[in-house]
Parts: C-alpha cells; sequence; structure tokens
C-alpha cells in the first residue's frame, strides 16, 4: 500500500548564510524567550501534584530557564489510570481525525518555532544548528506518522478468502503506551515517540528526561491544542523513578524508550517478570560506533565528516563516532587533518551563530566526561586537547590514540573520539571487536573500494551504514533510524514499519 501519499517532503530548513532569513530566525527566538516556562504534571489536562525544582541553563550553569514539578508516584498513578479510561474514545477515533491532529501539531510547531528554539538552546545547550534540525525533525515525525497512520489504521485491509466468506485484517492500539524519552532530542524524540503511540490509537503517558521538561511541556501543550484529547495524553516530569512507576504499572500495555542500553535492560526486565500480559517494549539504546577508514579515502572528506561526527552537538548522539579506525599508511596525516578541523571548532555560548559546540548537558555528565578524559591521557596518546570556557558545563574537544580498539570499554557520550591505527590485512581484527562490543547503532566506511564498502556493510550488523560521508543526522523517512543488539530493539524511527509495532492485529473473519 502507498503509506504516504503523492509527494510526501521533510520540513524546509533555514538557509543562515542569508541575512534577512537569520535575521528573521534570531527575531522569533528572541520572541519565544520572552514566553514563561514552566513544566507539570498535566493528567486529564489538570496540574498533578508533585515537588517543585528550579532548572538552569548548561550554558552558565546560573541562568534560571524555568520551573518544574515532578510528578509525585501518587501522580504518575493517577495518570496512568487516567489514560487507561482515555483510551476507550480514543482508540475509537477514526485514524484520520488522529491524524489530523498530528498535522495539525506539526503546523503550531512551525508557527511556534521561536518559543521551541529558545528552549531548545536554553533548557538542552542546543546550538542554533542543531536547535534548528531538531524542530524540523519533530514535524517530520510528526507528518510522517500521520501519513503512516491514516492509511495503516483506517479502513482494514481485505485478505484473499474463500467465496461466502469475508477476511479483513485491522490495526488497532494497545492501551496505555509509557513513553520515556531522552535529553539530547528532547522535542523530536519525545514527540516522535508521542506521536507514533498516538496515531496508532493508544492513549499516552509520557516521561520526559529530567534534566529538559519544559520542552516538553510545550509540546504536550501543542498536542492538546492541536486535537488530541487532554485524556489521551498526560504528561509526568520527574526522574528515573517515575518512569519505573509508570513501567511497574499493571495498566501499561506498552513501553517505547530511548535512553541508556543499562535502563532498557531494567525496564525489560521489570515488563518480563510481570504475571499480566506480556508487553513489548521498544527501546533505542547507545553504541560504541565505529568508522573505518582506508587507504583509498579522501582525506579532506574525512576530516570534515569525522569532526562533524564525533563533535557536532558535542558528541552528545546515540549515533556519533566513538572509535575511528585509519588504515595505517594514511593514520599520520589523516589524525593530523582531524586535529586540524578540531582546531577550528568554536565552543562556548550556543546562542552566537558561529559557535560549533555548546556545553554538554548538566554538571554530572562534564565530571564523567572529565573523567575519562584523565584516564585516557594517563594509558593513551593525546592526539588532540581542546579548550573550554570555564563557566557552564563545556567539555573540550579531545582525540586519543589507542593501542587496541577494546581499551574503548564503554560509550562515551561526549565531544571525545578514540582512534585506532589498522594494518590493511588485519581489517577483519577490526570488524570483530566491533562485533565484539555487542552494539550496532551506526558505521561509517570510507573507501572508494566498493567491494571493501560491500564487505564491511555485509558482515556487520549495525543499524544505519553511513558511506564516504559522516554518520549523524538520520533524516525521517530518508533514514530510518535505529540499531541492533545492545543498541535498542528496533523498528526503526521514522521508517515504514515503526507504527506496527505499537499496534495489535485483529482478523475478522465474516460468513456471509
Ligand atoms: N537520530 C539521531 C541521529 O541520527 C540520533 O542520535 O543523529
Amino acid at each position: 500500500r502507498d503509506l504516504y501519499g503523492p509527494g510526501r517532503a521533510n520540513s524546509r530548513g533555514v538557509e543562515f548564510g542569508h541575512r534577512a532569513s537569520l535575521e528573521g530566525l534570531l527575531a522569533e527566538i528572541a520572541q519565544g524567550a520572552r514566553q514563561a516556562c514552566r513544566a507539570e504534571p498535566l493528567v486529564d489536562g489538570r496540574p498533578g501534584a508533585g515537588q517543585k525544582r528550579t532548572l538552569l541553563s548548561p550554558i552558565d550553569g546560573t541562568t534560571l530557564v524555568g520551573e518544574v514539578t515532578e510528578a509525585s508516584p501518587e501522580t504518575a498513578d493517577r495518570a496512568m489510570a487516567a489514560a487507561q479510561a482515555g483510551f476507550s474514545a480514543w482508540s475509537r477515533t477514526p485514524a484520520e481525525t488522529r491524524a489530523k491532529a498530528l498535522l495539525r501539531a506539526a503546523d503550531l510547531l512551525e508557527e511556534r518555532r521561536g518559543a521551541l528554539l529558545h528552549l531548545l538552546q536554553v533548557e538542552a545547550g542546543k546550538t542554533l544548528d542543531d536547535a534548528v534540525s531538531e524542530v524540523r525533525e519533530a514535524v517530520d515525525f510528526c507528518r510522517y506518522y500521520a501519513a503512516q497512520g491514516r492509511t495503516l489504521f483506517g479502513e482494514g485491509e481485505p485478505m484473499p478468502g474463500p467465496t461466502g466468506e469475508s477476511n479483513v485484517l485491522r490495526l488497532r492500539g494497545r492501551g496505555v503506551f509509557v513513553a520515556i524519552s531522552p535529553w539530547n532530542f528532547p522535542l523530536a524524540i519525545f514527540l516522535g515517540q508521542v506521536t507514533a503511540a498516538l496515531v496508532a490509537g493508544n492513549a499516552v503517558v509520557a516521561k520526559p528526561a529530567e534534566q529538559t521538561p519544559l520542552i516538553a511541556a510545550l509540546a504536550v501543550r501543542i498536542l492538546h491544542e492541536a486535537g488530541v484529547p487532554a485524556s489521551a495524553l498526560h504528561l509526568v516530569p520527574g526522574d528515573g523513578r517515575v518512569g519505573a512507576r509508570l513501567v511497574e504499572s499493571p495498566l501499561a500495555a506498552g513501553v517505547v524508550f530511548t535512553g541508556s542500553t543499562e535502563v532498557a535492560r531494567i525496564i525489560n526486565r521489570t515488563l518480563a517478570a510481570k504475571d499480566s500480559a506480556i508487553v513489548p517494549l521498544i527501546a533505542e539504546t547507545g553504541g560504541i560506533n565505529g568508522m573505518i577508514v582506508d587507504a583509498t579515502a579522501l582525506p579532506e572528506q574525512v576530516a570534515d565528516d569525522v569532526v562533524m561526527s564525533a563533535f557536532r552537538s558535542a558528541g552528545q548522539r546515540c549515533s556519533a563516532l566513538r572509535l575511528l579506525f585509519v588504515q595505517d599508511d594514511v593514520a599520520d596525516r589523516m589524525i593530523e587533518m582531524i586535529a586540524g578541523s578540531a582546531r577550528e571548532l568554536k565552543l562556548g555560548d550556543p546562542r552566537e551563530v558561529s559557535t560549533h559546540i555548546g556545553p554538554v548537558i548538566d554538571a554530572e555528565a562534564k565530571e564523567r566526561l572529565e573523567a575519562h578524559v584523565r584516564a585516557m591521557t594517563r594509558s593513551a596518546k593525546v592526539r588532540y586537547a581542546g579548550e573550554a570556557p570555564a563557566a557552564g558545563t563545556y567539555v573540550a574537544p579531545h582525540i586519543f590514540e589507542l593501542d587496541r580498539p577494546e581499551a574503548l570499554a564503554e560509550e562515551v557520550f561526549g565531544p571525545i573520539l578514540h582512534v585506532v591505527r589498522y594494518r590493511a590485512d588485519r581489517l577483519d581484527d577490526m570488524l570483530r571487536a566491533i562485533e565484539a562490543t555487542g552494539y550496532g547503532l551506526t558505521l561509517g566506511i570510507h573507501s572508494r573500494i566498493d567491494a571493501t564498502v560491500q564487505r564491511i556493510a555485509d558482515r556487520l550488523s549495525v543499524g544505519n551504514v553511513y558511506v564516504n560521508r559522516n554518520m549523524i543526522g538520520a533524516v525521517v523517512g530518508v533514514q530510518p533510524f535505529g540499531g541492533h543488539g545492545l543498541s535498542g530493539t528496533g523498528p526503526k524511527a521514522g521508517g515504514p514499519h515503526y507504527l506496527l509495532r505499537f499496534a495489535t492485529e485483529q482478523t475478522v473473519t465474516v460468513n456471509t
């Protein structure tokens, strides 16, 4: 079936080099910044009880961004019960109506772009470029899932059968979906999860990351305004304890989670231990993502793509490059060029248009990353060490050369790149090392030998393979995104199979 109809298109970008466009954008953000920022639990559209907390910006550690009320356990329970009640009407609402609410939400996101960009910058520390890309991705998710949802969840699909019998297969929502989202894409992934679950006919209880509840609250207000009933979408800000409460609830009919592998495992165990129905988990987690660069690669392009993949968004993308493998014949030159490009990066206030790298999310992340830098400085060769501003939670980009890939034992979620040089006849050992991590999210290959590219892509079980380009920034409906093994369960977000996992199937056979 044609899921999307004619002419599906992704949202438009902003030409930063065009002065009037840029000034218009900055004016929209200044306007958006005037809005008061508050997040609180929303159960049936009404504020729920909890503990208040103020949020300070990672840009300088002192600017007040807003206030959040974190849901108490009782509020979380009430949200689950209210969602269970709301499911009944929402699941019977025609798919076309549900899809229209998502389309309206996409338009509202574009209209309110200024306020969203402002929050992405001050609450999550995003550069302007990253913030604009994220709003676009959020808009794309709404429109993409709306288009799919109205087809998949509309009329059932007639199945062939004998004369005198009609058979129809139809897809329906499962019940209450718990959506737990991360701080690194606090708008796009939050909305991607929530809109997918909603358009499939589920009611949703959403728990955004504790670091970024404000933008999630704004997104929920937009969805409600767009026509998603308050009884179908409830918000419960809070930390992992709130998430655990939701997952433990006997009312949870499905969980969609993006975050660490460790937390995905805990959720999986919690769901598996239940005596009630078997509840599906859709998890997108991390990766120790590799890129292989052989001697035929174009050095200038490699330098650009490596710097982009490892350092953009301060390395806080699950797709980011962590482990670069460079063939030894070209290793020194390549590493020098990469370090040269890294040296050009400007770190600092992400609201300045010329900034390439903003802060990491919070002081805890900064400490963890700096501890890793100290350990690597002792055990590996430092090939590049940048500098970071003192105020705020900035982490200087680093490049370390390791003797062997196993020296990087875990995902390091920041602007730190690890390089290993390999002999051409030992490439298979490198591929084995990538396999041995157990992760399988993104993989980069820079080579002009088609057979090498094909062999590596065939050999490794990774979700997204990028050849002769950077390896981040998957586009909705263009590069469906998600990994294998320790990197997640699938199906891929922004791909044609995602919504199916949010649904149950029912076959109706009628003797005519
Ligand atoms: N979807 C994001 C990317 O492709 C995830 O980190 O970069």
